[in-house]
């Protein structure tokens, strides 16, 4: 293992070609490299090195059954990756990549079944972000990156979220700041029929039924809901993106009268406090002043009416209630559609309580 970490600051942009340079003969040497995605932040080694990508396993604690998503820079990487890519992957290929769509391919022979934890399939994705495209260009091999967190925490979505996590443990950590989406990318499985969502994401399953022409099976595990040890992305099985805190998620079938959603959440602080409990709230722009005088810390994580800025503020927010030296903390679910899904993904499997009123 490394005994220090080396943390480049550069443009996300304009990444400076020296860090480029360098952080890509880490990855050719066998080494660790944390770099950002429009999503989150990814742990990085070169796909082929099977030694290289046992590392990223033991550095995150990761469960050996989790199989990790190959990055790739150009539509020609895909015949080192993929055996086979079906006319309907070329579809939304054309129109979503670079960007925060991840397909399931028959795996390719030249990559190593330590990155597909022994599936004959691999999950590709070419990331929307110049940073990550120049580094597997500059490396010349694909790049396996899982998320850039130790295994079951919150997302890194900003280069703190990384050092925090993985000082000591990488090489190198590229530092671009803030990602763009803040959730992780939309995973797709079309080799089964009909296609199968196995993970909401950054890309809303409506706008890829749209460009398929085809729907797509949304099963409840890609909702966060039941049946979990039957997820067939072996990565939601396991309880994940959670804070040290006790989670309390207040869900509703409909947010048009958040009321109903407040005074639920409220009830389950007071029932805290009178406990003698320090509890924390995570609330809405519209919502947050109903906590006000109860709450002991209030936390706003965006507009119910933005869920763009919902999805970027999400996983900060997780690692903030940690911060907060509360007991528990209450938080309020959002409408389950478009980036909604993939929120309330991310929230059902952070919390260690649902509650739907
Ligand atoms: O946006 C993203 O996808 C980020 C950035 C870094 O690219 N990556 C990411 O990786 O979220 P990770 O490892 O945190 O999540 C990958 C998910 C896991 O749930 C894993 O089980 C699933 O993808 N997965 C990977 N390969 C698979 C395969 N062959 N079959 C089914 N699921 C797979
Ligand atoms: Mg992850």
């Amino acid at each position: 293992m490394v005994a220090y970490t080396k943390i480049f600051k550069v443009d996300p942009v304009r990444p400076d070609v020296e860090v480029i340079r360098y952080a890509a003969r880490v990855i050719r040497e066998g080494g660790l490299v944390a770099f950002p995605t429009e999503t989150v932040y990814g742990l990085g080694a070169n796909a082929f090195d099977a030694r290289a990508v046992e590392r990223i396993y033991v550095v995150k604690g990761r469960p050996p059954d989790n199989p990790i998503i190959v990055h790739i820079c150009d539509v020609r990487q895909l015949e080192l990756v993929a055996s086979r890519v079906p006319e309907d992957a070329y579809k939304l290929i054309e129109r979503l990549w670079p960007g925060p769509l991840t397909l399931l391919l028959p795996k390719g022979p030249r990559i190593p079944y330590v990155v597909t934890a022994g599936l004959e399939t691999v999950a590709v994705r070419m990331p929307a972000h110049p940073v990550a495209l120049e580094l597997i260009r500059e490396a010349g091999v694909p790049i396996a990156a899982p998320s850039a967190n130790l295994s079951g925490k919150p997302s890194p979505t900003r280069g703190e979220h990384v050092v925090e996590d993985l000082y000591s443990k990488v090489e190198v950590v590229i530092d671009a700041g803030e990602t763009l989406y803040g959730v992780e990318s939309t995973i797709v499985n079309l080799l089964s029929d009909p296609p199968m969502l196995l993970r909401p994401g950054a890309y809303p399953v409506e706008e890829i039924e749209r460009i398929l022409g085809k729907s797509i099976v949304v099963p409840g595990f890609a909702r966060g809901l039941g049946e979990a040890e039957r997820a067939l992305a072996p990565g939601m099985k396991h309880r994940h993106y959670a804070p040290d805190t006790p989670l309390i998620l207040v869900e509703s079938n409909g947010y048009d009268e958040p009321e109903r959603v407040v005074e639920a959440a409220k009830r389950i602080i007071l029932d805290h406090k009178m406990k003698g409990l320090k509890v924390a709230v995570v609330a809405y722009t519209e919502t947050y002043k109903y906590y006000e005088g109860l709450a002991d810390r209030i936390l706003v994580m965006g507009s119910r009416s933005n869920p763009y800025e919902i999805a970027r503020n999400l996983f900060a927010t997780l690692r903030a209630v940690d911060k907060l030296g509360v007991d528990v903390a209450v938080i309020e679910g959002v409408e389950e559609r478009g980036l909604g899904l993939a929120i309330m993904n991310r929230l059902r499997k952070a919390s260690t309580l649902k509650l739907r009123v």
